[in-house]
């Protein structure tokens, strides 16, 4: 069977000009993925990485810099000091302060040397997007080049529209990747597989067949020193608006025609735009957000959200947010999706359940009649695997049913190699893959959405529902559920 994957195609001659390139995100996610493409033999030869920030170091100097901050980022089993030396080859610094257009002459000269498209890759504050841009385009550096624009885009629609506005300005939509690294999950592409490759799951697929969908993207982790800029931004802004409204806009979309980004990206918007919008007491009914307290994560004591470094005294932002969607169209008209997502819970855990409807009746007793019976289970991490669950009749006389599960460990069937979100990600960059990259409409469809729950958030007194550490979130994101019906996962008997 032919297969369709990006090691099919030479990836061309690029040069990626790297933006923050001595912050935490280049240290941990990009500069190892580009590292771990280069060790796999993905890049061409003449490929140059150019890290660019505002540390007056000069090339030596950064090298040794990725020599102490991002080589303990690779994998043990990735490392090799001959490959590693290799990789240092294609790296190049300058430094320059961003504000300051001058300063992208000096860029401009080192890029001249060097061959392959520019990809501009702003792993920096927002704020410096336009600026940069702004720059980039007084230097010429602008035709035939890419810019890729990391989250947060923006701080809600207002400032989102302004800065796609500006940067809209200078590159032209296709050369603007703005990246949701969920979209980069192997389980994600998986998604689309398992959706549009197989003819079993399609005709169930809808409101007849669905009772609920849930989402879970739980955390262990805190804010982890980034308390400051998690105070500003809170759950809603950080996980749902983003990684949540498009995991389900792949769950909720038609089949597109064909994987072409536009295509694909056209169905997801649909889904964007088909969301019911939520107001007033709608909100209240509706969303639960939470903050977390002090508690226990694997038997550690970990202290209170209000107590990390960088919070706010009296904070009221919330690292929980629960909430039910409704997808107003003709498959899924009445089919509640829940999503949640927090900081500090019980496990690390993204997981897509789909619970289909029970038998409508049942000659075999009542366990036959329950909901989630008959389900579908899609763990994105760790440990990516597609479960179905079903009845089946326990050994020996009697008809007694009880629950079974069909596995599929995508690590035990499949031996090559997952590819890391972000590796996949920046090479879909280098190939102008735009499918897996968010168009302005959709992002602008999402911040549309969630805009009321955060002016209804900042304008209501209240504040968010206390959870402990270690638990799955605040009672009333169970209640939430209760109320129709339904409970999340873990708390089925
Ligand atoms: C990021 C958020 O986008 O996603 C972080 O800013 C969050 O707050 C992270 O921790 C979760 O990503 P992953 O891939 O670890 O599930």
């Amino acid at each position: 069977m032919p297969k369709t994957s990006i090691d099919d195609t030479k990836l061309p001659a690029f040069t990626f000009v790297l933006f923050g390139g001595t912050g935490d995100l280049a240290m941990r996610k990009i500069l190892p993925a580009l590292y771990a493409a280069h060790r796999e033999g993905m890049l061409a030869a003449e490929g140059r990485i150019v890290g660019v920030a505002q540390l007056r170091l000069d090339g030596h100097a950064y090298l040794r810099w990725c020599d102490e901050h991002v080589r303990p980022h690779l994998p043990e089993p990735l490392l090799d000091d001959a490959t590693w030396r290799s990789f240092r080859e294609r790296l190049a610094y300058v430094w320059l302060d961003a504000s300051q257009p001058e300063a992208f002459v000096a860029l401009r000269e080192t890029l001249g040397t060097m061959h392959g498209r520019p990809i501009f890759y702003l792993a920096t504050g927002p704020s410096l997007f336009v600026p940069i841009c702004r720059a980039l385009a007084s230097v010429a550096l602008v035709e035939n080049s890419r810019v890729v624009l990391e989250k947060p885009l923006g701080h809600d629609l207002e400032s989102s529209n302004a800065i796609n506005d500006a940067v809209g300005e200078i590159f032209a939509e296709d050369q603007i990747y703005r990246i949701d690294h969920y979209l980069g999950k192997e389980a994600v592409q998986n998604l689309l597989a398992l959706r549009f490759g197989n003819s079993l799951f399609e005709p169930l697929w809808r409101r007849e067949w669905v009772e609920n969908i849930q989402i879970t993207v739980a955390e262990e982790l805190g804010v982890e020193g980034r308390g400051n800029f998690y105070d500003q931004t809170g759950a809603l802004r950080d996980m749902v608006q983003n990684h949540l409204l498009q995991l389900l806009s792949i769950i909720a979309m038609e089949p597109p025609q064909s994987m072409d980004a536009d295509a694909v990206r056209d169905e997801k918007l649909r889904v964007l735009r088909a969301l019911k919008p939520l107001a007033d007491d709608g909100i209240r009914q509706n969303v639960v957000r939470g903050q977390y307290h002090s508690g226990a994560i694997r038997d550690t004591f970990v202290s209170a959200y209000q107590a990390e470094p960088g919070v706010s005294a009296g904070s009221t932002t919330e690292t929980f947010v629960a909430l039910k969607v409704e997808v107003e169209n003709w498959r899924w008209a009445g089919v509640p999706f829940f999503l949640r997502t927090g900081k500090r819970l019980a496990g690390r855990l993204a997981e897509i359940v789909i619970n289909f409807k029970p038998v409508p009746h049942s000659a075999l007793g009542a366990k036959a009649l329950r909901p989630g019976s008959n389900r579908l289970t899609i763990r994105l991490q760790p440990n990516e695997s597609i479960r179905l669950s079903a009845l089946a009749k326990q050994p020996g006389i009697g008809m007694t049913l009880q629950g079974v599960h069909l596995d599929l460990a995508f690590d035990q069937f499949f031996t090559q190699g997952r590819m890391e979100a972000y590796q996949r990600l920046l090479l879909d960059v280098i190939a102008g893959r735009l499918a897996l990259f968010v168009r302005r409409d959709e992002q602008e469809a999402a911040w549309r959405w969630v805009a009321p729950i955060i002016d209804d958030w900042t304008t209501r007194d209240g504040e968010p529902k206390p959870y402990t550490s270690g638990t799955w979130g605040p009672a009333a994101a169970s209640a939430l559920l209760a109320r129709n019906n339904a409970c999340w996962q873990e708390e089925e008997n």
